[in-house]
């Protein structure tokens, strides 16, 4: 299971100079080329899901495949929340098996960007779960001629970077020095000295958004001045685009030959990438340095009354499962009667955590509280609970 701790993998790139790609993917075909490339190249890599692409697929269908492929991946993977929109989107994400996520607030106001990014810090570390901030703007859509979304980017000031990771506790720095989203005219000019001094102002991983389009030589003064991620998508689009494109010479008739070749191509980019961003060859360094991503499952066993009707126990788990569910850090929530005739036994919940830290957040969360005291104890006198963590 080599789905690992995304802030362990970026702190370690960060101390060991060299940047893992964080690649938005938009279809199984970007899924399965990305990590493809990383095996190849023995890295690691972060799968990235981006909310503004959300009106192109179904992104619990997506997560379910990610994190499935992220699993038997041979190399350490990390998945990650891009560009989330609101606290809601943070929640999701992580119940569908983000282990990394991003708030951006990043072009609200100062003060709004540190509050809504700080009650994404409370929530995802309650979670184990490392966030990402934005300060400064960068400009444009994934995956669109940047021209299309001039907007104002915003550059990071060094001197709020430090009051900002201070307030925030954020885990990861993203970062505005002259990139932008989607394909500019020309290439970006970057502002070198302004992220030097970002870098001696905080002391963690920088990312950057926008990493399409920069020159070999930018990409290494960036990762020589703390940038530890890199967001690339727009270049993958396109080599997906022209593969679709050459392939229209041909005038296939079906959609699979159409799509012919696509994941190859997205493949041979994102390899490139981590060749140049020196990545590669570090995935079993990785592995043996970074904690594993362990979920835990929350398994409670009970009995009610033999006087007590089985339909108010159904109606009971039934009103519960969509309350637990709903709380941050809860991944699935299963509720079972006993198929074993005179087991110790006779009902069970099993809830699965997205890692041991939702132990206590689960515990001490408000609904679950209600639930447990008013609903769930005064009729399971005898229970059993016990935290399983996940094994390799
Ligand atoms: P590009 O589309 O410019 O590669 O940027 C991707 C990105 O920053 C996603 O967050």
């Amino acid at each position: 299971m080599p789905l690992v701790d995304m802030r362990d993998m970026l702190f370690h790139a960060y101390r060991n100079g060299y940047a893992i790609g964080a690649f938005d993917l938009v279809s199984l075909d970007f899924l399965e080329g990305i990590l493809q490339a990383a095996e190849r190249q023995q890295s690691p890599v972060i799968l990235s899901l981006a909310e503004s692409h959300f009106d192109h697929y179904n992104f619990a269908y997506l997560m379910a495949a990610t994190v499935a492929a992220a699993r038997s991946a041979q190399v350490p993977v990390a998945i990650h929340l891009d560009h989330g929109t609101e606290i809601e989107s943070v929640v999701r994400a992580i119940r569908l098996g983000c282990n990394g996520v991003m708030l951006d607030a990043s072009h609200l106001p100062y003060e709004d960007n540190v509050r809504l990014t700080r009650e994404v810090v409370h929530l995802a570390h309650a979670c184990g779960i490392p966030v990402e901030g934005e300060l400064g703007y960068v400009a444009g859509v994934e995956g669109e001629d940047a021209q299309k979304h001039p907007g104002n980017l915003i550059y990071t000031s060094p001197e709020e970077a430090r009051r900002f990771v201070a307030e925030t506790q954020v885990d990861f720095l993203a970062v505005s020095i002259g990139t932008v989203h989607g394909r500019l005219k020309g290439t970006p000019q970057l502002d070198i000295p302004r992220l030097q001094a970002i870098h001696q102002q905080v002391d963690l991983p920088l990312v950057i958004h926008g990493g399409t389009g920069l020159t070999d030589a930018q990409y290494r003064q960036l990762i020589d001045h703390g940038v530890a991620k890199i967001n690339y998508y727009t270049a993958l689009s396109e080599a997906a685009a022209n593969q679709i494109q050459e392939n229209g010479r041909h005038q296939p008739r079906s959609y699979t030959d159409w799509l012919q070749g696509v994941r190859p191509a997205i493949q041979r980019e994102v390899e490139a990438r981590m060749q140049l961003w020196g990545s590669s060859g570090k995935a079993e360094e990785v592995l043996a340095r970074c904690k594993r991503w362990r979920e835990v499952e929350h398994v409670v066993e009970f009995n009610v009354d033999a006087s007590m009707e089985e339909a108010q126990v159904l109606e009971m788990m039934r009103r519960g499962r969509p309350l637990l569910e709903a709380i941050p850090g809860v991944r699935r929530v299963f509720t079972g009667k006993s198929l074993t005739p005179g087991g110790r036994f006779r009902y069970c919940w099993i809830i699965r955590f997205a890692h041991s830290e939702v132990i206590a957040s689960y515990r001490d969360h408000p609904d679950h509280q209600q639930f447990a005291d008013t609903e769930f104890r005064p009729i399971a006198g005898d229970r059993l609970t016990i935290d399983f963590e996940e094994l390799d």
